[in-house]
This record gives C-alpha cells, structure tokens and sequence, in this order.
C-alpha cells in the first residue's frame, strides 16, 4: 500500500526525511555528550532544541501538509517554504536556543524570529486546506473529520506560540501565564496536530470499515475535548490544582478511549509493516486511557517518562506513517528504518518510571548512542529510492 503521490511530493517528502537524518543525528550527539561529555561546544539545552524543532518544522509537518492535501501545488509550495524555514532554524537553536543576540543594534533571539515566520507559513496552508482540500471528494467520511481536527489543533497550537511572545516580553500574568501558552503550543502539537494528521493518513491508507454515523460523532467529541484538555496533562504538578488535575486525567481518559476506538478498526484493515503504526497508537491510546489516570503517575513530572512517551508518538506513529506511506512497505531498507525506530522506543523504557527492573544506567549509555543511529542511517537509502532516484 502507497499513497498515490507525485513526483514531486515525493521529493518534497524525501528532502524532508533528509531533515530526519540530521536532526536524529543531533539527537545521536545528545547521546554523545551525555556519555562521553563531548558536545562539539553546543549545550545539550540547545542540542535537543535544535534535534526537537527540525523534527516538528522540517521532517514531520511538511511531510504530513502533502499528505493531508495531495494534488495541490499551493500545498507543496507551503510544505516546503516551512521546510526550508525550519532548516534555517537548525543552526540559530544549536546556537542560542531561545536566547537572544545582538543584531546590528536589536537584542532579538534570532531562532524565535525564524519560528514565528514558519508559523506564518502555517497559517498559509491551512487557509489553502480549508478553502479547496477542506471538501475534496478523496477520503472517507471519517478521513474528512480527523484531518479537519487535527488542522483545528494545528491553529490552536500557533495561538499558545503567540501568547508567549506576546505574554512574556509585556510581562503580563506571570510565569503561570506563559507556562499554560507553552503547553499549549505543545500539546496542541503534539497530541492535536501530528497525532491525528498521522491517523489521517493511516485512515486514508487502510481504508478502515467506516464506524456508525453515530459512533463517528462519539469519537470526534471525545477526541476534540479530551485533547482540548491535554495542555493541563503536560504541566508538572506543582504548578496544578488537584481540580485541574482531576480535569486533565478525564481528558485523557476520554482522549485515550476516542484514539482506541480508531486503533480498532485500523488494526482490523492494516496487514505487514502496517500493523506498527497502529499498535503504537493502541499503545499511545492505552497509556492515556489508563496509566493517566491513576492517581500516582503524573508523567509531565519526570523527563524519561515524557521522552518514551512522546518518541512513542513521534517516531512510533508519526515517523514510521509518514515512511510507509513514501515508500514499499515491503522494501529491505524500510524493514531495517522500521525495526531501529521499534527498538529504539523499547530503549527508551529502562530509564522511564515504567520499568520494573533496576536501571543499568552504565550499560544503557553505551548501548542507546549506537541504537540511535541507527533510524539515521536507515533513512538514507529510504530517502534515496523513495524520492530521487527512478523507481
Ligand atoms: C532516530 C530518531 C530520534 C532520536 C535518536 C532522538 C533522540 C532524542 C534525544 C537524545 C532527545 C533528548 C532526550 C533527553 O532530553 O533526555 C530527544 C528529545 C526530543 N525529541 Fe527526539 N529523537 C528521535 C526522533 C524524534 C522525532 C521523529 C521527533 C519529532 C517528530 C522527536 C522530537 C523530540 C522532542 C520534541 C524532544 C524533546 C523532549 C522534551 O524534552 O520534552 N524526536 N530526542
């Protein structure tokens, strides 16, 4: 199963998985510096920002623009204007993260400045989304709400960005103020944007059996307020109210059961590599459905706990969706990609709150800087036979 894609929206996905490759290898650096203490003179803080924001800017929202609206050229203009931006980003968060510098006799933080503009350019696909893909005759009925949900997500997102720029520099409200915009910004993200873009396409893809017409309202209201809730699920809990806690676990609660109800007829249509992606949504489902809940985990509170729990969505759904969909499934390479980025994720779990066994932190330092390269690796020869070279 592939998606019908153009040349040239194959380039665009395969110049994107490129991105992939560099910011996997900055997360391999991390890795490095943590074991080793050599971080070619970048901080760690600005390592991650830098791996973090070429993922989201450069290899998972342009891939997903053209995957949500094929066919369109002003799609492909837009995914790769915020491509190319997100590149430009790389090198200023390696270098400042957030902070700003001097230019000529402005103190700006020139990596913020790029974001902003890519945020633009969002606002330049949506605009072409709603006005011509919006009630395009490809996609089911079902295809035709979560992508509409995750664009709704995808705009909420950029009002948390611009509530920190606006918030912070007037200091208006306090800390609290801009810690609610920034998760916001991310969880709008994360678990509204690239979660149900991903299952727009894995929906588009495996044509699951189509849910009652009834059903499919169910799930888009819980969907809608249960990840309308999640902003709350990723603050640490000191800055909560045990009410707005409370809230936070219903949200995933109802935002868990909406992703369940969709794992199972898309587990029931996918067959091979296929079956990935839906499991890990499964996983992702469970985990909110029902260790959120429960009254002892709070995971925003512990980082390893958010790094599995975010690597399971962004490289177990997100990534692994976006290859499938640009390449044969059933192609060595995308095999390999598909085994490191499984592995990986499995790594991840000794270092988490979830791991019953004592933590070999020794030994898991010097297995997981390897393991990390693998994924980049992989990835080439994808990239290379999936969008550039004659097929
Ligand atoms: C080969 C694939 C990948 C590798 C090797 C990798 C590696 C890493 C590493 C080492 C960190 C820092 C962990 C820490 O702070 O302890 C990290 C954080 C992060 N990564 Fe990845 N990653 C990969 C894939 C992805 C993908 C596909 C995305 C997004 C589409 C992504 C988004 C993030 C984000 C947002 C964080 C920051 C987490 C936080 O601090 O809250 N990563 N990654």
């Amino acid at each position: 199963m592939v998606v019908p894609l153009n040349d040239r929206e194959r380039r665009l996905i395969a110049s994107a998985l490129a991105c992939f490759v560099l910011a996997a290898l900055s997360g391999v650096l991390f890795r490095v510096g943590m074991q080793s203490g050599w971080t070619a003179s970048f901080t760690l803080a600005n390592i991650r920002h830098a791996h973090s924001h070429l993922m989201y800017f450069s290899w998972a929202t342009p891939s997903l623009f053209v995957l949500l609206h094929p066919g369109s050229k002003q799609s492909l203009t837009w995914a790769w204007i915020v491509l190319v931006l997100g590149v430009l980003s790389y090198p200023l968060f390696l270098l400042f993260g957030y902070e700003s510098t001097q230019v000529a006799s402005l103190s700006l933080p020139p990596a913020v400045v790029v974001s902003g503009l890519i945020m633009l350019a969002w606002y330049g696909w949506i605009f072409d989304y709603l006005r011509t893909g919006r009630g395009a005759s490809h996609g089911s009925g079902l295809f035709r709400r979560v992508s509409m949900l995750s664009v709704i997500f995808l705009f909420l997102s950029s009002l948390g960005a611009w509530g920190i720029s606006v918030v912070g520099p007037l200091g208006m409200g306090g800390e609290n103020l801009i810690d609610i915009f920034k998760h916001m910004f991310l969880s709008y993200f994360t678990e509204g944007w690239l979660t149900l873009a991903a299952v727009a396409v894995l929906i588009q893809v495996l044509k699951p059996e189509l849910p009652k017409k009834r059903t499919l309202a169910v799930i888009t209201i819980l969907l809608f307020v249960g990840i309308g809730l999640s902003p709350v699920l990723g603050m640490p809990s000191d800055l909560l109210s045990e009410t707005a806690m409370m809230r936070a676990r219903a949200g995933a609660l109802l935002a868990g059961i909406g992703l369940l109800l969709l794992t199972v007829p898309l587990w029931r249509a996918a067959d091979s590599f296929w079956k990935v992606p839906v499991l890990a949504l499964g996983l992702k489902g469970a985990a909110l459905a029902i260790l959120a809940p429960l009254a002892p985990i709070w995971w925003a509170d512990n980082h390893q706990d958010r790094v599995l729990f975010l690597h399971l969505l962004l490289l177990g759904i997100v990534t692994v969706t976006i290859v499938l969909a640009l390449a044969k499934d059933h192609d060595r390479w995308v095999k390999l990609f598909v085994v490191s980025c499984v592995t990986l994720i499995f790594f991840l779990l000794p270092p988490s709150t979830l791991w019953p066994f004592s933590f070999p932190a020794g030994i898991w330092l010097k297995v997981i800087g390897p393991l990390s390269l693998l994924p980049a690796l992989a990835a080439i020869p994808v990239l290379l036979k999936g969008g550039f070279l004659n097929r």
